[in-house]
């Protein structure tokens, strides 16, 4: 049986408890429901409950192997129904279903998150990007996984492992040294010092470094390879270089990428490197000859990189690395300080509002936990980014885990937090392996500990993983999931910095809102608000039809003409750009004449997440908003009618299913839009109809058929 008993006996451990089954045996039996209900004290009819709940758990058993097609925008738009369709074919299954054989089980799903490198599939677990209609070989034939034994599970675990982390992690506090004990004068500049020396020691300044792009979207075009093939080349060829499992540096268009960092501080990024060119780069590096091609420094070029300036560059897995980069200098000078609410203030004056949709201001969250009577209080990272469309926080987790746990241990100091979750969406696998480095070796420097450093600050951080859903990554329905509950909204207020996780005082922020921070306690609050007109830094995730779709950073302010056709290089040559979809499910469908205005916040054209996918002639407009009020419906948790009933039938009425006939659909569609929005309970509902109501409002060619007069 599977080992439950490593578990406390505690209703929060019921999303851990069913993911280690599910990672065991591949599904979850009756009997495993049975075995989790009777060991954590839930009854069984709750534990059914959140198992069907949550789309991610697998309660029936699959075939030997899985092939998912990804159906979401940015992947149909580019072909990925005909791959569906071509696999259907081959295994003669309708999607969702298995092969008669047991052999494979095919699905659908509604996203990978790794948009930019659509279409994608995935194939028991792993991602396969840039697939096209005609890649069904290229699917079947995907290595299959080693047996499920307990050894090679372990041996896929450190596969991963080394893909996150290929140097050790010495610690500055020698070994036995519990670090600075109870009651000892805060000393965090000695150890500040006492770091830094080591991470120089560690780190080799002046060595040549080549840094290989192993992102999500990397991996699911062979970077695992090229990174494979570079490190044995530099071997044979007896070169003295680090050859370094980065993150993306937001080139997913040219992956697989290799950055090259010259020893005297030189940075190049060589593009398209399969082992096939391995030799070539190698060659271009010993000669000095350039090997960043001109499409590549335009991209970087048209971006100014403040939260992502370490991304494909620094070692996530390399404390050191992260040091020497600078990682932990503010947060050490804060605790040097003893003054937290210093750090709320340099916030609050920098005018720094939350990049998770909602554009509230981050530090009167901390305030108000700060203020709140309760203890303990919680800091949770929302790392969930369940939305279709949307892929910046994945690049950032993957990219610099060290920034983003430096965020969070200065949001926690602030909003006297003891106890930060790092909420990480359950498919992020490499996500949640690179940030569990970052984790243990935070810990072995002495970062995350009772009074940490000596001061009187204690913090003990936990990762958490969600299991699907796009209102999981709502505030309060996270907080049911870390409780052991369905992922369902609360009734606001009480805020969440009042009475939130378990009743205690919260804050919740989104991962790129935390990776503001350090640099703004440590530059200023001038510094941010003199970027982007007061508004600050912003990343977004290109897809669709472009020629270059990937993860960039711009000033908010910036327009969608800078996003698309500054740096995405437009659509393929011989079609024009139809429409824009920005924000994913909760978003609008943004016609071309709109391409000039700045996005931000609360502006004509809102940034929201950040999620960008360009939609060219060829795209159906229709089926593009169908596809999201379809996916808006499967994902309403039901607990408030106007979104569970509404969305339903604005899904219907856009299929023709009116009930006075088409003459009145349109005013049937736009009223009830209205009602949806104004009268559900979260976001979900509440943002629901703005693509429909876009969709009709600026394009209503497509939607002719609907009368929109009524
Ligand atoms: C349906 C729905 C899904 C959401 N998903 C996310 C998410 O994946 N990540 C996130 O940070 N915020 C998400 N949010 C927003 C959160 O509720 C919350 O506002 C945010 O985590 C706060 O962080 P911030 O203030 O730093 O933006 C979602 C909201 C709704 C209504
Ligand atoms: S608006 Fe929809 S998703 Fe949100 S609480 Fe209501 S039913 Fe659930
Ligand atoms: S990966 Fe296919 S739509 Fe996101």
């Amino acid at each position: 049986m599977i080992g439950l008993q490593g578990f406390p006996r505690e209703r929060t451990w019921l999303l851990p408890a069913l993911h280690a089954v599910q990672h065991e045996k591949r599904w979850i039996s009756p009997e495993d429901l049975t075995a989790v209900s009777e060991h954590l004290r839930v009854p069984l009819s709750e534990v059914y409950g959140v198992a069907t709940h949550y789309p991610e758990f697998r309660l029936g058993q699959p075939g030997r192997r899985v092939a998912r097609v990804c159906v979401g925008v940015s992947c149909r738009i580019l072909g990925s129904l005909e791959l569906l369709a071509a696999l259907e074919r081959r295994l003669g299954v309708t999607a969702p279903g298995t092969s008669a054989d047991g052999g494979w089980t095919l699905e659908p799903f509604d996203c990978a998150f790794n948009c930019s490198m659509a279409p994608v599939a995935e194939v028991d677990g792993r991602h396969l990007g840039r697939l096209g209609p005609d890649d069904a070989d290229r699917v079947l034939g995907a290595p299959a996984p080693p047996a499920r034994t307990p050894e090679a599970a372990e041996a896929a675990r450190a596969a991963l492992a080394v893909i996150a982390v290929p140097t050790p992690m010495p610690s500055p506090i020698p070994e036995g040294d519990a670090g600075p004990g109870l009651g000892q004068a805060a000393d965090p500049g000695r150890w500040f010092a006492a770091s830094q020396r080591l991470a120089r020691a560690l780190s080799s300044p002046g060595e040549l470094r080549l840094a290989v792009g192993v992102g999500s979207c990397g991996l699911s075009v062979g970077a695992a390879v090229t990174l494979a093939a570079l490190a044995a080349e530099v071997g044979r060829r007896g070169i003295r270089a680090r050859v370094v499992a980065a993150g993306c540096p937001g080139l997913c268009w040219a992956a697989p990428t290799v950055t090259v960092l010259r020893p005297e501080g030189a940075v190049e990024t060589a593009a398209r490197v399969g082992p096939g060119e391995v030799g070539a780069l190698l060659d271009a590096v010993a000669a000095g000859r350039r090997v960043q091609p001109a499409d590549v420094t335009a991209y970087l070029a048209g971006q100014r990189r403040v939260l992502t300036d370490r991304c494909g560059l620094t070692d996530p897995g390399d404390m050191a690395d992260a040091i020497h980069r600078g990682s932990y200098a503010t947060f050490a000078a804060a605790l040097a300080s003893g003054d937290p609410v210093a750090v709320i203030e340099a916030v609050k004056s920098a005018k720094l509002q939350g990049r998770g949709g909602a554009y509230f201001p981050a530090a009167v969250k901390w305030e108000g936990a700060r203020r709140a009577a309760g203890e303990p209080k919680y800091l949770i990272v929302n790392g969930e980014e369940g939305e279709p469309g949307i892929f910046k926080d994945r690049h950032l987790l993957e990219g610099d885990p060290h920034r983003l746990l430096e965020g969070a241990l200065l949001a926690a100091y602030a909003a006297g937090a003891s106890r930060i979750y790092l909420y990480i969406h359950g498919e992020a696998e490499l996500a949640a392996r690179r940030m569990e480095r970052a984790l243990d070796a935070a810990r072995r420097w002495g970062l995350v500990s009772q009074h940490v450093l000596g001061s009187d600050f204690s913090v003990e951080v936990e990762i958490r993983r969600g299991a699907g859903g796009f209102v999981l990554g709502e505030e309060t329905a996270l907080m049911e999931s870390l409780e052991g509950r369905r992922a369902m909204p609360r009734a606001k207020p009480p805020f969440p910095v009042e009475a939130g996780l378990w009743g205690r005082p919260t804050v919740i922020n989104n991962v790129e809102t935390l990776f503001a921070v350090p640099l703004i306690v440590a530059r200023g609050a001038a510094w941010w608000t003199g970027l982007g007109g007061g508004h600050g830094m912003k990343c977004f995730g290109l897809s669709g039809h472009l020629r270059r779709p990937g993860f960039v950073e711009l000033p908010l302010g910036a327009t969608l003409r800078d996003l698309l056709e500054g740096l995405g290089g437009g659509p393929a040559v011989g079609h024009t750009l139809q429409a824009v979809l920005v924000g994913g499910p909760s978003g609008s469908l943004v016609p071309p004449r709109l391409l000039d205005e700045p996005l931000v916040p609360g502006g004509t054209v809102n940034p929201g997440t950040g999620g960008v996918t360009a939609l060219d002639d060829r795209a159906s407009l229709r089926d593009v908003v169908r596809t999201l009020l379809d996916f808006n419906t499967r994902e309403s948790c039901g607990k408030c009618t106007p979104c569970r009933e509404g969305t339903a039938r604005l899904r219907d009425l856009l299929d023709g299913r009116s009930n006075g006939g088409p003459s009145s659909a349109g005013r049937e569609v736009t009223e009830l839009a209205d009602v949806v929005r104004l009268a559900s309970l979260c976001g979900l509902g509440q943002a629901a109809p703005l693509s429909i109501l876009s969709g009709f409002r600026e394009f209503p060619s497509a939607f002719i058929d609907l009368s929109l007069k009524g």
